[in-house]
């Protein structure tokens, strides 16, 4: 049976909080992308998270919490983490804290180590508070491909494989949470780049916060973003302008609509050249041009200084367009 699109109604939210606590999946829409949630204290529950998105079991998941108290029964914090957790939760940023023994080896990879993050979207809120349970939820997509920002996605990749879809329509931020490992609150480091900026985190912080390492460890890796190809779309995609002349079969993705030109081999991340906008926008322009036909896809590059969001879209960019 293909996976059931449910809308957001009181009694179907009920019905999927129940699902949760009986050890099922449901993938629920977050302020960042869509998750798969199971129940994190559940280690079966999880593990059928890993088995539906085809994912390794040595990539660990991130457990998503209502507020700072239900973090800290599952994570030792320190006042660093806690004083973050105050200022950025609920939001789009990812505390990788030591964890407490409650917390499956199935979650952590085995590591002693737990992400954690309380999502702002109100729907993944409601269903916490339901099934008053903490969530584990990678995000709702086939393990290396596009992360999906509408219910559609998710069903697209996962149809087959799972049953139950929230409809949260689209994700408000596009793409996934920053995660910042603080085990060491002296020397917190980014392990993934997202709309909490490196800027922010350290000037909260009062200290330099230090940037992802570019090759994982051997065996268990820190984060997805360690991964050189990831997020990717089948059609090889490029970094390079598609301004000037492409070849036959080659789309283009513009930052910016572009004045005068239509086609269906173009597409553009933005109506007005807003970061917030190509963030939004970014995966469904690219599971879109994928669908597409083409024989490859040029992507325009994104503008690495502009700070803010540019550092997180241009990593997630680079990392669809490696080679395998
Ligand atoms: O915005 C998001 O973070 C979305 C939504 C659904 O919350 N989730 C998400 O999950 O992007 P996922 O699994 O696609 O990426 C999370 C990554 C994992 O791949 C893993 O490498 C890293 O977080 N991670 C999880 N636990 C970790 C840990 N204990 N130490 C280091 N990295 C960890
Ligand atoms: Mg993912």
């Amino acid at each position: 049976m293909p996976a059931r699109i449910h809308a957001p109604t009181p009694s179907n939210l009920r019905r999927l909080a129940a699902v949760l606590r009986h050890g099922g999946l449901v993938a629920m829409p977050t302020e960042t992308v869509y998750g798969l949630a199971a129940h994190a204290l559940d280690a079966r529950a999880c593990r059928a998270i890993f088995k539906a998105k085809g994912r390794p079991a040595n990539d660990p998941l991130i457990v998503h919490v209502l507020n700072l108290a239900h973090a800290e029964q599952l994570a030792e914090f320190n006042p660093a983490a806690r004083r973050l957790a105050r200022r950025f939760w609920p939001g789009p940023l990812t505390l990788v804290l030591p964890k407490k023994n409650c917390v499956p080896d199935i979650v952590t990879s085995g590591g002693p180590t737990v992400a954690l993050r309380a999502p702002a979207h109100p729907l993944a809120r409601r269903l916490l508070r339901l099934a008053k349970i903490p969530l584990a939820a990678p995000s709702a997509n086939l393990f290396g491909y596009i992360s999906p920002t509408e219910a559609g996605h998710v069903a697209d990749g996962l149809g087959r494989r799972i049953q139950h879809v929230l409809d949260g329509g689209a994700c408000p931020v596009g793409v996934e949470s920053t995660i910042l490992d603080l085990t060491d609150p002296a020397q917190p480091r980014i392990l993934r780049p997202g709309a909490v900026t490196a800027a922010t985190l350290a000037k909260f912080l009062g200290r330099p916060v230090g940037a992802a390492p570019r090759q994982a460890a051997a065996g268990r890796q820190r984060a997805p973003g360690m991964l050189a190809r990831h997020y990717s779309p089948r059609t090889p995609l490029v970094v390079r302008s598609p301004r000037g002349r492409r070849p036959d079969g080659v789309a283009g993705i513009f930052l910016r609509k572009p004045a005068g030109r239509a086609g269906r081999d173009i597409y553009w991340l933005s109506e007005r050249g807003s970061l917030a906008e190509v963030a939004r926008n970014l995966y469904r322009v690219l599971r879109a041009a994928d669908r597409g036909g083409h024989r490859r896809i040029w992507i325009e590059a994104l503008p690495v200084a502009a700070g803010g969001l540019a550092a997180a879209l241009h990593d997630r960019v680079k990392r669809a367009a490696a080679k395998a």
